[in-house]
């Protein structure tokens, strides 16, 4: 357990130009300002097949050299933030794939969702919510939805500017970016 609390970022999409990268970046730089570790967890890097651990992830037996890195890393962690885009008023099938992975190493540990689309992500978010609640992340109750407006993407679908994009929700970030260091903390102390 290091002093500075560890704050893993999920990349939740897995896309080869994603918004997920930029917005994740963005929350990465506000941990640091914060006096926090960033640690980015981005799924299309970490490639975890679909699930193929023979036995239930309640069971703590992990078998493959996969899922015993990734639930290293998981456990080490001392918060974490979920980027998640909506797809098809749900989030990423990758990111519902490494949770999947573990349930111990997740348990208690505090959690914040960052969603975004053109609704803010708000039907990705509650889908996330309901299953981060069911395994017992502490979950930060606000999270931060960012909506896509008119003129944000260019002809070839393309976010025109993604560090504009980010820009524009700094101030909710910036909070929730402290609230989630915060709890970490506090469970530093308490370890
Ligand atoms: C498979 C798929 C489904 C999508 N469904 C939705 C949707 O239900 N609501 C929405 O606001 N945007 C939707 N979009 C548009 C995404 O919000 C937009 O493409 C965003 O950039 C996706 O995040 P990403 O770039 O990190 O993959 C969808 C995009 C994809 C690729």
């Amino acid at each position: 357990m290091s002093a500075r609390p560890q704050i893993g970022i999920i990349v939740g999409s897995t896309r080869p130009v994603r918004v997920g990268r930029p917005v994740a970046d963005g929350i990465a730089s506000l941990i640091a300002a914060d006096g926090a570790e960033p640690v980015m967890l981005d799924l299309a890097e970490v490639a975890l097949p679909l699930l193929d651990e023979a036995l239930p992830p309640a069971s703590g037996v992990r078998t493959n050299a996969h899922s015993i890195a990734w639930a290293e890393r998981i456990e080490a962690l001392d918060g974490v933030v979920f980027v998640t885009p909506d797809y098809n008023s749900g989030y990423p099938a990758a990111l519902k794939n490494a949770i999947d992975y573990l349930k111990q190493e997740w348990v208690g540990k505090p959690a914040a969702i960052v969603s975004y689309g053109w609704a803010g992500g708000a039907a990705a978010a509650a889908q996330l919510a309901s299953v981060l609640g069911y395994i017992g992340l502490a979950l930060d109750e606000e999270g931060v939805q960012m909506p896509f407006q008119q003129g944000d993407f260019d002809e070839s679908m393309r976010l025109a500017d993604p560090a504009a994009f980010v820009a524009r929700s700094a101030e909710p970030l910036r909070a929730l970016v402290g609230r989630i260091v915060a709890a970490a903390s506090a469970e530093l102390v308490d370890a």
